[in-house]
Formats: structure tokens, sequence, C-alpha cells
């Protein structure tokens, strides 16, 4: 008997993640809350908002829905997976208290040390005073900080300081003018490490893990990195900087002792590990833990998955990953995100977009921001597409990538023209 899924949430992550779950032979039917229009070429698209964790639970009860895949992080805080469990619904993600491992970055933090796991160097502090006096002890031997705030900020909570005077900034509209509220009641001050970026992610029961693949992200709106931070404008599949050496290191010195510190803990971890790494001359280390997949990542990750994604959402699920293999593609994948003109700052909704039709077979198109109206397809947010290609080589990849982007338009469309560029300075 065919199963029932049901994907929270409504980017181009979760368009990526009903795309590859909607290959598999075991599916009968797939609902997405609250989707997209692309999504809703292969699901039926359910109006509930992913944070509005009561409806979904009363959706997943009355659909008979075998399987739920949290996209997002908001409704895991939020306790959506303690929440289905307890009414005996399978549900893949982790729990509200495993997903600190992404909401709090003083329980992220002390985990790390308490567990040998490769970090920067840190100090936690609730008193704004000895916040600054450890701050200083790093700018006035002419160091970079970098001061976080404990909880989710919207991706704003954290500050590369080159020196006193934006730390001391950071810190006034962290702990006093309370910028994010009660996530910066607590604040990690920690050194800056250099190095190159890398994402990293594995899927986990709580016990046993598959590794999937690494990821290259671009954070910056602009070439060269200029700009305001972003959800991302960009990705790419195998840097190469992941070699086989690093990807062993990873697992571990990272990946392994994390599964087991939360187990530890009491807390033991079933979902998407994302490591946001820094690839430093002493190895990787840590810079943070997300409790989903990467938006871009996803986009480029989930494709290099051979076979069915179900049985291994289930296994992570239900603690049978041992059994579990997987098979992840060699080849590159590359993600160029098209964007709203003004984006991540205040752009124009509901523009045309044309040329999707004429994109070559094998291109995935995922949709975040649009909306149909009127039978035509509009733009309806920030990140609007993920043009999604794969190539023997990043080479040839990228080269398919533009192509393919250079059919698509909607006035204001902005997209990065260097992403993977750097891949291909530092070659392989
Ligand atoms: P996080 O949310 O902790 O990953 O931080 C967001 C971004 O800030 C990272 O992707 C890095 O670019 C940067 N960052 C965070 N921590 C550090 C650090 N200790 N040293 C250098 N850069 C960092
Ligand atoms: N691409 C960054 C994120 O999903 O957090």
């Amino acid at each position: 008997m065919g199963k029932k899924v049901l994907v929270v949430g409504q980017g181009a992550r979760e368009h990526a993640l009903v795309w590859k779950l909607s290959q598999s032979p075991e599916i009968k039917k797939i609902y997405a809350a609250p989707g997209n229009p692309g999504i809703a070429q292969l699901a039926e698209c359910v109006a509930v908002e992913a944070t509005d964790v009561s409806s979904l639970l009363e959706f997943a009860k009355k659909a008979d829905i075998d399987l739920t895949v949290v996209g997002p992080e908001a409704p895991l805080m939020e306790g959506i997976v303690d929440r289905f469990k307890e009414e005996g619904l399978k549900i893949f993600g982790p729990t509200a208290a495993a997903a600190r491992l992404e909401g709090s970055k003083v329980f992220a933090k002390n985990l790390f040390k308490k567990y040998g796991i490769p970090t920067a160097k840190f100090e936690v502090f609730d008193e704004i005073e000895a916040a600054r006096s450890y701050t200083r002890s790093y700018t006035r031997q002419g160091k970079p900080v970098v001061i976080k705030a404990d909880g989710l900020a919207a991706g704003k909570g954290v500050i590369v300081a080159p020196g006193w005077e934006e730390a001391s900034e950071a810190i006034d509209s962290i702990m006093k003018e309370r910028k994010f509220g009660k996530a910066g009641e607590k604040v990690v001050i920690e050194e800056c490490l250099t190095g190159e970026e890398l994402s990293f992610f594995a899927i986990t029961d709580g016990r046993n893990f598959l590794s999937l693949a690494g990821a290259q992200d671009h954070k910056r709106v602009f070439d060269n990195d200029e700009g305001p931070n972003t959800g991302g404008m960009g990705a790419y599949s195998n840097p190469p900087i992941y070699t086989q050496e690093l990807h062993q290191q990873i697992v571990e010195t990272i990946i392994k002792p994390v599964v087991a510190a939360m187990s530890q803990e009491g807390h033991p971890y079933q979902g998407v590990l994302y490591a946001g790494l820094m690839i430093t001359a002493d190895g990787p280390k840590v810079l943070e833990f997300n409790a989903r997949f990467g938006d871009p990542e996803a986009q480029v990750i989930l494709p290099m998955i051979k076979g069915d994604l179900l049985p291994i959402l289930e296994a992570a699920a239900e603690g049978g990953l041992a059994d579990c293999h997987v098979d992840i593609d060699r080849g590159s994948w590359v993600c160029v995100v098209l964007a709203s003109r003004g984006y991540p700052g205040a752009y124009e909704k509901g523009k045309y977009i044309e040329g999707i039709d004429e994109l070559a077979e094998d291109t995935l198109i995922f949709h975040a921001g649009t909306m149909i109206e009127n039978g035509q397809l509009l733009t309806n947010g920030g990140r609007v597409l993920s043009v999604v290609v794969r190539g023997d080589t990043i080479e040839e990849a990228l080269e398919t990538v533009y192509r393919e982007v250079g059919k698509i338009h909607f006035d204001g469309m902005h997209y990065r023209t260097d992403i993977g560029k750097k891949a291909l300075k530092r070659g392989r």
C-alpha cells in the first residue's frame, strides 16, 4: 500500500525535498504545508503555516500521514517533533531539546567544550561588563573577535568584529538594546577563525548516521562576497577543499562525537545534522550546527542522493539507520538563486516570470517566492527560484547553469554571476 507524506515548509529547499520524495515508489501521495506553486505540481498544498504546529498535527491525523518531514527550523524549535511523537505520529526531525544544537549557541558551544569537539575558543556571558572586558582581551591585541547572540536572530545574531568599535557596538545592540529580544540574554564571545567555510550534511537516527556530502554556500547578495548577508544566493556540492581525507576528519572528530554527545546528554538527535565548518590550518572546526537542511544547500545535496530518500528518513525517525546505505553521486551540482532586486531589503512583488518552459529537460528548477495569478507565474518573495544543474565537473556545471539562468527573465531579476568561482580558482 502506498504511503502518504507531509512536507512542512514553503521554500526551494522544501520543493527539492518534495521533488526527491516524489521519485519514491513507496509513496502514494505527498502533501505540503503550505507549499508553493512549484511544489503544487508534485504535491497537494495545504493552507497551513509551517509554524502552526497544532493545525499541522490535526491535518496529519486526519489525512493519515505516514511520515512528516520538516524543512525549516522554526517548527522544530517550537517542538513539532515532540508534539507529533506524543501522538504516535512518525516525523523526521529533532525534538525541541535536540534542536537546541541550532537554537542555542550557548548549549552548542558548551557541548563542544565538554566533549572535546573542535570549535573556536569562547566564553559565555550574561553580564555586559564582563562581556566587554573579555572582548577587550582580543581587540587590545589587534585581534578580530566574534560576538554571537545565544538564540535565533534571523541570521543576524553573529557579528564578526574587526576591532573594539564594532565589537562594542555589537555587544550593546544585543545585550543593552536587546535588538534580538530574549535571544540576546546571553552572548558567546569567541576567537575569529580563518580558513575556508564548508557545510557538511549527515542524517542521523540518534545513534547511527549516514554522511551525505559537503557544499559551499554564498551568503552575500553581490559578487565577490559584497553587500549584506542573505539566506543564500547559491551553492555547489563537492567543493575542491572537500577531499576524502577532510571527509574522514569531519566524520571522526565532529559528526561521530556530536551524535554520541547528544545521546549521552539525554537528547538523542534525529534528523539532519548540518555542520557549518571552518577548515582551518589546524583542521575542521565547528562554527555552528543547524537542525535542518540548508537552503540553498539542499538544492544541490538532495539530487546527489541516488535511490529512494523515503526509507532513509523513515529509518532516521525510527532509529533504524544502521541497516541503511546511501549512494552519493560523484558529480558536481550547482545552484544559482534568482532573487528580486532589493533583496534582502525591500523589493517589489508580482513580476511576470518568463522562460521556465525553455529550460533543458534535466535542469531542475525549485520555486521559493512565486505565486500564480490568472494562470501566470509571478514573483512573490526575495528569493524567487533556484536553478540547479549537474556536471561531471564543476566547470561543466557552471557553464550549463548560467546558460540556463540566461533563459529566465523577470523584471528586477538579480543573481550572483560568481557562484562556484572560488572552486575554479582553487582547482582540484
Ligand atoms: P554562525 O551562524 O555561527 O555560522 O555564523 C555565521 C557566519 O559568521 C559564519 O558562516 C561565518 O562566516 C561567521 N563566523 C561565525 N563564527 C566565526 C568564527 N569563530 N570565526 C570566523 N567567522 C565566524
Ligand atoms: N544556507 C544557509 C542556511 O540554510 O542556513
